[in-house]
């Protein structure tokens, strides 16, 4: 199937995203770790404010359009079925998208605020392998050490109490109409994204199961 997950930052989307590549068998295609991965990327003759975007990205604002168009546009032409979680960001983006591709379903994570920023603030990944862990949510076997690779647990650079409460602000400007914009489309679905991960998961897959 082809899939999006759509949601705030802190919804989960890359948690059931991982879920959903696993389970339908399908490609994980996330705006926010390739972009992660390319941070000090020269974007400089693409005519943007900042030259790299690890510096949009570490406020919490948006990467310019063209730079993550690309990397979507990429991903998608490679990929038979896919989730894409962080695309679109705003409705020039789903402009795009819907030039690319056609999708199955469209799922919505919701989720509110102080949850958020509870969840944000309190999220460790992994430094080698990105998996995510939480301080009370979703503790590692041993304190610091990813359970998976034995890797070092760290905090994101922009879930800082002030780079959070700025990526919510983006979220309600430029996301939300995006969610708006495909409440009509078929494959539509509205997920409670308060319940544990695993409620959230078996919301996800019968959805799916359903649309797809
Ligand atoms: P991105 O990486 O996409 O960040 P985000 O949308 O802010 O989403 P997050 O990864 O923070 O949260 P998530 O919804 O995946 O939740 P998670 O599963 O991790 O983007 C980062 C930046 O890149 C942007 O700010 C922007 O600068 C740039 N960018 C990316 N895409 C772009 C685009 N299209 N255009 C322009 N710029 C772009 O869960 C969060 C935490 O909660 C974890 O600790 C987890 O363990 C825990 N948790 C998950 N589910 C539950 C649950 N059910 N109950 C309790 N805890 C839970
Ligand atoms: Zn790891």
């Amino acid at each position: 199937p082809r899939v999006l997950l759509l949601g705030p930052p802190g919804a989960g989307k890359g948690t059931q995203s991982s879920n959903i590549a696993e389970e339908f068998d399908v490609e994980h295609v996330t705006t926010g770790d390739a972009l992660r991965s390319n941070k000090e990327m020269d974007i400089s003759d693409m005519d943007t404010e900042y030259d790299t975007p690890g510096e949009y990205m570490d406020q919490g604002e948006l990467v310019p359009d063209a730079v993550v168009n690309a990397i979507v546009e990429e991903a998608l032409t490679s990929a038979d079925g896919f989730v894409l979680d962080g695309y679109p960001r705003n409705l020039e983006q789903a402009e795009e998208l819907e030039d690319m591709t056609d999708l199955d379903v469209v799922l919505s994570l919701s989720v509110g605020e102080e949850e958020l920023v509870d969840r944000l603030t309190g999220r460790r990944v992994c430094a080698d392998c990105g998996e995510n862990y939480h301080v009370e949510f979703n503790q590692p076997e041993e304190d610091g050490v990813c359970d998976e690779c034995g890797g070092e647990l760290i905090q994101r650079e922009d879930d800082t109490e002030e780079a959070v409460r700025n990526r919510l602000d983006v979220f309600e400007e430029n996301t939300a109409p995006v969610i708006e914009y495909y409440r009509d489309h078929d494959g539509f679905v509205e997920i409670d994204g308060e319940q544990t991960p695993e409620g959230v998961w078996t919301d996800v897959e019968t959805a799916i199961e359903r649309k797809a």
